[in-house]
């Protein structure tokens, strides 16, 4: 059988992922010594990690080349849930959030709203729900921009901190959710590999509710 494969978002999510997985005594020093190689053996090499981009994880889990993946929950809103989500890993907290410039009142007027976003199918489903007609521009980065250059009324993205909101004169509106790194599982291996998957998700959960 080949070995367990697990998709895991490059970055942020990367450091907490090994920790987390090292806590569990499986042992990722290959992970450390990666160099640029992206497909990495952990453990005993019953597991093999795959560093790839958060939206990208998703596509690899939904069509089964890796059985299992680690990403935000922000990125499963936004891409899909063809798979199953096992495990909330505890790590990656943030949260979605409507923002805007500082003192603005977002609702006030009756002209239709602009916001500008990375997350266009997050957003869409937000005002959706308010039955709110909005326009959603997509933007790649840095979106806290839309709203300064006068392209939107707010903007819905991440908020952790909520430095880059103060630093550039916007405030939270709204929280849209709140947002964590979540363990999912391709669907057919789910059958195929139960055993293995439940046995190594059962492993990750005591380490992560563990005390320090
Ligand atoms: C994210 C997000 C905010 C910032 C929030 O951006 O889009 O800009 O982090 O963090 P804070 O509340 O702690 O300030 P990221 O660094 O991922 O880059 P991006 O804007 O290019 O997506």
């Amino acid at each position: 059988m080949r070995p367990l494969r697990i998709a895991l978002t490059k970055g942020r999510l990367e450091k907490s992922t090994v920790a987390l997985f090292e806590k569990a005594g499986i042992d990722c020093t290959q992970v450390h010594e990666k160099g640029r190689r992206l497909i990495l053996p952990v453990g005993d090499g019953s597991i093999e990690m795959v560093l790839s981009k958060a939206a990208d994880v998703i596509t690899y889990v939904e069509n089964g080349v890796c059985d299992m993946g680690v990403v935000g929950k922000d990125t499963i809103m936004e891409n899909g849930t063809r798979f199953f989500e096992v495990m909330d890993l505890g790590f990656g907290r943030c949260r979605f959030a409507l923002a805007g410039p500082k003192g603005v009142d977002f609702y006030a007027g009756y002209r239709e709203k602009i916001v500008a976003s990375k997350y266009p199918n997050v957003t869409r489903a937000f005002f959706e729900e308010k039955m709110m007609d909005v326009r959603v521009i997509k933007i790649e980065g840095s979106v806290e921009l839309a709203p300064l250059l006068g392209l939107a009324d707010g903007i819905v993205d991440i908020v952790e901190t909520g430095t880059t909101l103060r630093e550039n004169g916007l405030e939270v509106k709204e929280t849209v959710a709140d947002i964590s790194a979540r363990m999912i599982v391709n669907t057919a291996s789910m059958k195929l590999r139960k055993a293995q998957i439940e046995d190594l998700v059962r492993r990750l959960e005591i380490a992560r509710d563990a005390e320090e």
